[in-house]
């Protein structure tokens, strides 16, 4: 028992439509929760007639990791970026069939709840409810972990940037996870990432302008148990404990972090994703 630790999560609607969400694990859960409703009535993407707030004081202690490194990749296109993407998620072992249907996921998702969990050799869909599929939630950064300024210090600086790497963070700790793939689908969002071979890639245009289709999909190592998978991602509250370095690619195309500045090494970022 820990006791002292609360997950904290927003959401906010309007209407039936999502506006926004955030989440985080905190000892602190009054201040937490003032700052995520200011954020949730400010939100560049809708006006929120609803704000519903959880605190929920945790029963275990969290599991506790490093961030993913963050590799930053520039590309003259978003066809060109979707391309390094699926080389890459070819290259951490998703068989063709599998890429084919993350690519439908992304394509056609404009409402869908969650992310689609796949079989990283058939694409075969994995979780219980493909109208809803599958939400990480119950995770945060340390308060010591200094990621903000990690993230800002690589020129990142945004909480989308920050609230992705937790989440993908943890979703890369889920037991018989491969990959995931994810593309936003706010229209005024362009970026979008994929992990593979434990490295997070981040690509500023993933998408074109005005684009609102995106989503999330997970693709799981053959032979896996998308029952422990999900609930791992639903459950286990996962605490990220700082930066694990930020670099770009190609090295020309912007400021990295001072390797000073990030509290462990880097070469996990130099490491070929493989299988
Ligand atoms: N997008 C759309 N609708 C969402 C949503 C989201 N990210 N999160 C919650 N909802 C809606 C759903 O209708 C949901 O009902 P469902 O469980 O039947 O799908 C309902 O709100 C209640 O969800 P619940 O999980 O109880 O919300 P919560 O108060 O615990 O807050 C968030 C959860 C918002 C913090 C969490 O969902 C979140 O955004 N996590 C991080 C991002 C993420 O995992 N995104 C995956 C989407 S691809």
């Amino acid at each position: 028992m820990t006791g002292d630790l609360y997950s904290v999560r927003m959401r906010a609607s309007e209407g039936d439509d999502h506006v926004s969400g955030a989440e985080t694990l905190t000892a602190d859960p009054d201040a937490t929760a003032r700052e995520m409703v200011a954020r949730a009535v400010t939100h560049s993407r809708g006006d929120p007639d609803e704000v519903t707030v959880t605190v929920e004081r945790l029963d275990a202690e969290p599991d506790r990791t490093p961030a993913l490194p963050v590799v930053t990749v520039e590309t003259g296109s978003v066809a060109a970026a979707r391309a390094v993407v699926a080389d890459l998620l070819a290259d951490a072992g998703v068989d063709e069939r599998a890429l084919a249907a993350g690519r439908d996921v992304l394509a056609a998702d404009t409402a869908t709840r969650g992310a689609a969990l796949l079989d990283a050799t058939d694409g075969t869909r994995l979780d219980p409810d493909p109208e809803r599929g599958v939400r990480a939630t119950r995770m945060g950064t340390a308060p010591d972990a200094g990621l903000d300024a990690a993230v800002e210090r690589a020129g990142l600086a945004d909480t989308r940037v920050r609230d992705a790497l937790v989440l993908a963070t943890k979703v890369a700790a889920a037991p018989g996870v491969l990959a995931e793939v994810c593309r936003s689908d706010n229209p005024d969002y362009a970026a979008g990432y994929c992990v593979a071979g434990g490295v997070y890639y981040r690509f500023p245009a993933l998408s074109e302008p005005g684009d609102d289709r995106g989503g999330r999909a997970i693709f799981l190592a053959p032979g896996a148990d998308p029952e422990a998978c999900v609930r791992f991602l639903e459950e286990r509250p996962v605490l990220v404990t700082g930066a694990r370095g930020f670099e770009r690619r190609p090295p020309e195309a912007g400021p990295v972090a001072d390797p000073e500045d990030v509290d462990a090494p880097v070469a996990d970022c130099e490491s070929t994703p493989s299988g």
